[in-house]
């Protein structure tokens, strides 16, 4: 999905589930959350996106002149590997797009009952399919619809078999299902820790 096409997928979230806070481990450059959401923590430990957010006050400038809420905008960036997150606060939502194992990873950070947005092109809506402190609520496709029907049709196989989630670690790839959607809203229902 563009980034651009992005905003809106993020708006239904944000309004559905009332998201004031995010974190978002891997964002490169998509900065669009903070269009819709008023606190938003960005990590990443790419050479060109530590320099993006170099200007951080110009990143804020475009977001106070093209935000959708009335409260001021918190940018904060970590140039830091989000394995190796030591930071203080719970998040509503953490956000993962094709930057690897973000949800499993960063799972401690955030709030009981919040919400993780993933896709599966490295796998890690399959890896939060199996680990029970997640429970998958809905999907999200291009149309920005949030769909919370038939939930049971994801994550299998056209000819039934279990998934190999050591293989989906080693690759880092998400398998072929019958079904797959854009992305996929998990609810926080254990602990995290
Ligand atoms: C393919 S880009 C995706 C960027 C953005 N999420 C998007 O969808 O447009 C993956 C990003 O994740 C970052 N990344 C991958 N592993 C990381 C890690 N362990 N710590 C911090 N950033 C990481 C990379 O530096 C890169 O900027």
């Amino acid at each position: 999905m563009k980034i651009g096409s992005r905003l809106a997928m993020y708006k239904a979230l944000a309004d559905e589930f009332d998201i004031q806070s995010a974190l978002y481990p891997g964002c490169h450059i998509d900065i669009t959350p903070s269009q819709v959401i008023p606190q938003v923590t960005y990590v990443d430990n790419f050479r060109g996106t530590i320099k993006f957010f170099s200007k951080i006050e110009e990143v804020e400038r475009f977001i106070e002149l093209s935000k959708t809420y009335a409260e001021k905008t918190s940018i904060r960036f970590l140039a830091a590997d989000y394995n190796d997150l030591d930071i203080e606060g719970l998040f509503d939502l953490i956000i993962s797009q094709y930057a690897g194992f973000v949800g499993q990873s960063t799972k401690k950070y955030l709030k009981q009952g919040g919400i993780l947005l993933c896709n599966d092109s490295h796998g890690d809506a399959t890896l939060a399919h199996c680990d029970d402190d997640y429970e998958l609520i809905a999907v999200i496709n291009n149309n920005h619809v949030i769909d919370s029907s038939q939930l049971d049709k994801y994550f299998r196989f056209k000819r039934q078999r279990d998934v190999d989630l050591d293989k989906v670690k080693e690759t880092m790839k998400g398998p072929k299902y019958k079904y797959n959607a854009e992305n996929y809203i998990y609810r926080l229902v254990a602990s995290g820790k």
